[in-house]
């Protein structure tokens, strides 16, 4: 007999044959010669309902003792559905308890739980519908964005996660330490001041550094990885720990970058829709009844390009109130990033060219001295969901950038050589993955879209 798993039950119907289930008991309700059984078992959101007849040699000191959360094992016929809204039920002829869960100390009951509740039981709430669907999608998406590449002939570089560089120069990097008295001789033992990798090293905040070392070998690559920054935001939209996807173009521009990313970004919202509809539909039904409407604007439209200097003027001709006051010079706030995208546009927008000042190192300098060819795309509801640029490709250029940055260039001449040995034109961009499934599912808080959110002063588990 086959263990099926409950989706493969409702896409393959095996009806009238004798099947094996294992799962997680949803909800219970008796009726006069039944108990009717939801059971989920995570393969899909749809939960399989089991019709225990009270005739079982357990029913009446096992099956109605059985509560939300009960871990079990049931064998039965399937057999087509006469109740509405469903098309299969199982007829349970053997039912099995893995391991009971009880009801008054087990935290998951069948109400619905706020998610700022589910946070605080982050070891449970994949047991959620809510939690569950996004995991899904979350994995769904990471092979979306392989699959993306791959079909394109970029090849996967894994980057490190302990680094020496800083590439965004934002001084924003989480330290490594090795314990006292783990290096190599007995002087380490006795210095305060051992550095196991011989100088100070950090955690990565991204990837692309390294990235351009082997775009300026195999052409088109891209790294995924975890990265991590000690910015002190409490916002909905910061992790001091997310996954970015970053490719890295040789022989690529500003234009033809913009052009990756926005053919990437709708490649993964299809992706999506096509692969993740069900769990999809959770969303639009109960946090966000536009959804699918909004996913299709962004499918079905050309992404306005506008430079950071023309988003400066139309926000400062608004006399829309902003927190923070706007000027040429100035970094732009989500609050003016959703502005532009929600208000002005009602679409993706990139918004290029913005001061040398406010932008890392390895930015090109544009031919007015005073900008660089940077790109960031806003997204409505979201804002910045994609950060790249063009990189300084000119040795001269980008030592003179280093230097006004204060970067030791004896530590980036790694970096440099690859300006002094067969430069060229390169370009490439970061998308935060947790803001891209923000965007997908309408989840308001980027801690409910990774399984363990690692924020100031928190990082259970
Ligand atoms: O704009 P950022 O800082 O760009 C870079 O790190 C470049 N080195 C990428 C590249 O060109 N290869 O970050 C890229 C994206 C942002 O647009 C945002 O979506 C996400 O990463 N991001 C964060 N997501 C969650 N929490 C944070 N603290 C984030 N910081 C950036
Ligand atoms: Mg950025």
């Amino acid at each position: 007999m086959h263990h099926y798993r409950i989706k493969d039950i409702f896409t393959q119907k095996p009806f009238r044959q004798k099947v094996e289930i294992r799962g997680w008991l949803k909800t219970r309700r008796d009726s006069k010669d039944f108990s009717f059984l939801e059971v989920n078992d995570g393969s899909c959101l749809a939960n399989l309902q089991v019709i225990a007849p009270s005739a079982l040699k357990n029913y009446s000191d096992v099956i109605v003792k059985l509560h939300t959360g009960c871990s079990l094992r049931v064998l039965g016929i399937l057999n087509e559905s006469p109740a509405k809204g469903q098309e299969v039920e199982l007829l349970a002829d053997q039912l099995e308890v893995y391991g009971w869960a009880a009801p008054d100390t087990y935290p998951l009951q069948k109400k619905r739980h706020s998610f700022e509740f589910l946070r605080s039981i982050a070891h449970l709430r994949p047991r959620t519908n809510s939690l569950g669907a996004i995991a899904r999608i979350r994995s769904s998406l990471s092979f979306g964005v392989h699959k993306f590449f791959q079909e394109q002939g970029f090849v996967h570089v894994h980057t490190p996660i302990i680094t020496t560089s800083d590439c965004e120069g934002a001084g924003e990097m989480f330290k490594v330490a090795a314990p006292p008295g783990s290096g190599k001789n007995i002087a380490s033992k006795l210095s305060p001041n051992y550095e196991f990798f011989g100088k100070p090293a950090s955690l990565t905040v991204s990837g692309q550094l390294q990235a351009e070392v082997y775009a300026l070998a195999l052409g088109n690559v891209y790294t995924f990885g975890p990265t991590f920054r000690a910015e002190n935001s409490n916002t909905s939209r910061h992790l001091a720990e997310f996954w970015m996807v970053e490719p890295e173009i040789a022989f690529c521009d500003l234009a033809e970058n913009m052009t990756l990313a926005e053919s990437f970004l709708k490649y993964l919202i299809q992706y999506a829709l096509e692969h993740n509809e069900q769990d999809l539909q959770l969303f639009a039904n109960f946090i966000d009844k536009k959804l699918h409407k909004k996913l299709e604007v962004v499918l079905k439209s050309s992404f306005s390009r506008i430079t950071y200097t023309e988003a400066i003027s139309i926000l400062e001709k608004t006399d829309r109130f902003f927190e923070f006051p706007v000027s040429w010079g100035t970094d732009l706030q989500a609050e003016h990033e959703r502005y532009l995208c929600e208000e002005v546009f009602a679409k993706p927008v990139f918004v290029t060219d913005y001061p040398k000042e406010i932008k890392p190192f390895y930015m090109r300098l544009n031919d007015d001295n005073e900008t660089v060819a940077a790109m960031d795309l806003l997204l409505p509801g979201i804002g910045e969901i994609i950060g790249g640029s063009q990189r300084e490709e000119r040795y001269d250029f980008l030592v003179s950038r280093m230097k006004k940055s204060n970067l030791n260039l004896e530590d980036y001449s790694w970096y440099l050589d690859l300006r002094r040995f067969g430069t060229v034109p390169h370009s490439g961009f970061g998308l935060g993955f947790e803001r891209l499934l923000q965007f997908v599912t309408s989840m308001n808080n980027i801690r409910d879209v990774i399984p363990f959110p690692r924020t100031p002063g928190s990082a259970p588990y």
